[in-house]
């Protein structure tokens, strides 16, 4: 075989393995996908409509409760594990896992280099015990709305700073600034 027909051999083994692999892809990143979307403006809207009874004081109880009834709720209906991270977590099991940690520092550099924080993701499959492992993060950024929970110590009221402090000793998640990286919706599924 000379030079050019090997090369042209290789480039074909190449596009081979890639294009499959691409095709596959596709199906699950885009179910990850609708479900990472669904699950956050079902969370926001309790959010809200707590707020609006009851003050972001009010809301943190429920917020401590439905956040993660929600996510549960989308695990059973879709067979992905759905889940909330965070650098700086509130909920102490919010703990990120070394996939998860890369891919949230990667979220925190390309919102300092100004990509859209809403349309921030992250999708791999990887192995795990010799089985593929399909993981998908969605950023979540610190709106307006946040920051009675989330912001800066010397603006959360002394009421949500007392119940902070009762419910969560342990709270890592304030200081935040419209458009930093919250957290992120994380998704992982066993591949068939
Ligand atoms: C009423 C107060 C309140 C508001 C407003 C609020 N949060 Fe939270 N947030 C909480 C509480 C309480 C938790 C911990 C929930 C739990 O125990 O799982 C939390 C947890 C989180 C987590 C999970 C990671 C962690 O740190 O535990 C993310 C991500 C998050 N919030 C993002 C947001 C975003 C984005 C907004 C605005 C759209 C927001 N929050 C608005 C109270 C609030």
């Amino acid at each position: 075989m000379n030079m050019r027909t090997s090369a042209a051999w290789a480039a074909l083994a190449l596009c081979a393995a890639a294009m499959p692999a691409r095709a596959a892809e596709e199906s699950w990143v885009v179910e990850a996908r609708g479900v990472s979307t669904a699950v956050p403006p079902k969370l926001l809207a309790v959010l809200q409509a707590e707020i609006a009874k009851s003050g972001p004081e009010g809301a943190i109880a429920a917020c401590q409760v439905q956040a993660p009834a929600l996510a549960r709720a989308a695990s059973e209906q879709t067979g992905w594990s759905v889940k909330r991270v965070s650098l700086r977590n509130r909920n102490p099991k919010a703990v990120p896992d070394a996939w998860e940690r890369a891919a949230l520092e990667d979220f925190d550099r390309r919102a300092a280099a100004h990509e859209p924080a809403a349309k921030l993701e992250r999708y791999e499959a990887v192995q795990e015990d010799g089985k593929t492992v399909w993981r998908y993060m969605r950023a979540l950024p610190t709106g307006e709305l946040c920051l009675a929970c989330h912001g800066p110590v010397e603006q959360l009221s002394p009421a949500v700073k007392a119940k902070l402090a009762a419910l969560y000793p342990e709270d890592r998640a304030t200081s935040y600034r419209v458009g930093d990286i919250r957290g992120a919706m994380t998704l992982k599924k066993q591949a068939p």
